[in-house]
């Protein structure tokens, strides 16, 4: 079990190190990078480590400037096709070395324990959701007008963004990540067809260009709608929130696939006795046996406490035993 966000202002330890730098230049400097991912593993005591970087950083060197205030902001917005095909992609990869470096460090810090270390990226389709509307977005107009008004653009940048995504994605293989997840945040905007044809294909190609690297690839996005599209994808594990039936989930993907998810990120906010019953009633909608990565449906929210997140990670890995899980 890891907590998607299990690294993050929730923590007084992360508020210390975010005292001192902005939240960029804490993912640009390997030592806190590393220093900030050992925090989940330390203090509650997750079976996993995730890279503690953004979905964003890849961005910057496509050409646009990447900062946080109050929430993510980009600029300039790309809004029309000339703007798209000002978009370096050649070499971004290779642009962001302290993402590798900090991979580095936490691979030596991590090589006491067995503990796996996850690389991720936004998923074509989500990165284009910030890279257009400037940020996050509560309607999403401009993503769909240059989706429905100039859909060849959108596809030109969808695919420059897939070749940045699969070489990303290697290069952090290749430093030491043990596996990777792609994140699909606004797939939810889409009814599947349009997902398909905007965010799958583009995500199914990154995971084929990465199945000789032999590393478990996850797949996370919300909505019950996509997931016959999603269970198509080759991935090895299929992420899901906190809305969907995790044993028909199982009946559906068989025995070959894992399932990560799905305890609602605002059960942090409960008692321990509500926290307890959330991880019972996870691990019962899986049922016994293995590939079940028990995880929140989305990320975990800055107003939850170390003590709720560790709790949860306790019931959880002494309950697990009795489904199979590995003590
Ligand atoms: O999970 C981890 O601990 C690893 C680190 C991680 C962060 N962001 C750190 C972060 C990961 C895997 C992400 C992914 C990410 N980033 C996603 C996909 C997952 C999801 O939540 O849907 C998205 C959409 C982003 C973009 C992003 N980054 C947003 C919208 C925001 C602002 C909203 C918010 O929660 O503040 C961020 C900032 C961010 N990313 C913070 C952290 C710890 C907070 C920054 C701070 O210290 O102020």
């Amino acid at each position: 079990m890891w907590l998607m966000r299990q690294a993050g202002r929730y923590m007084d330890t992360y508020q210390a190190v975010r005292k001192r730098v902005s939240f960029m230049e804490l993912c640009r400097t390997p030592e806190l990078a590393c220093e900030v991912t050992m925090m989940p593993i330390e203090q509650l005591g997750v079976d996993a480590a995730i890279l503690f970087s953004d979905i964003l950083v890849p961005l910057e060197p496509m050409g646009v400037k990447v900062w946080f205030d109050g929430g993510p902001q980009i600029a300039p917005a790309v809004r029309c096709a000339a703007d798209v095909d000002a978009l370096r992609f050649e070499g971004v990869a290779d642009d962001v070395g302290y993402v590798y470096e900090a991979i580095g460090l936490i691979r030596k810090e991590l090589a006491s324990r067995e503990i796996p270390l996850l690389g991720f990226s936004g998923s074509p389709w989500t990165l284009a959701s910030y890279i257009i509307e400037g940020g996050t977005s509560r309607n999403h107009h401009e993503l769909k007008r240059l989706m429905f008004t100039e859909p060849e653009a959108m596809h030109r940048l969808l695919d420059k963004l897939a070749r940045v995504v699969s070489a990303y994605l290697r290069r952090q293989i290749e430093a030491g990540v043990t596996a990777v997840q792609i994140f699909d945040t606004w797939g939810i905007l889409l009814d599947r067809p349009t997902w398909e044809e905007f965010s799958g294909q583009y995500t199914a190609r990154i995971m084929r260009e990465l199945a000789d690297c032999n590393v478990p690839i996850i797949h996370f996005a919300k909505g019950t709608h996509l997931l016959p599209a999603v269970e198509a994808l080759p991935c090895d594990v299929v992420s899901v929130d906190w809305t969907v039936d995790l044993g028909a989930l199982r009946a559906q993907l068989g025995a070959h696939r894992g399932i990560q998810g799905n305890i609602d990120p605002a059960v942090m906010r409960a008692p321990d006795a509500v926290i307890e019953k959330a991880a019972l009633r996870c691990l019962e909608a899986h049922g016994p046996g293995p590939g079940h990565v028990v995880n929140f449906g989305h990320g975990i929210t800055p107003d939850a406490n170390v003590h709720a997140a560790r709790h949860l990670v306790q019931a959880v890995q002494e309950l697990g035993t009795s489904f199979g899980g590995v003590a």
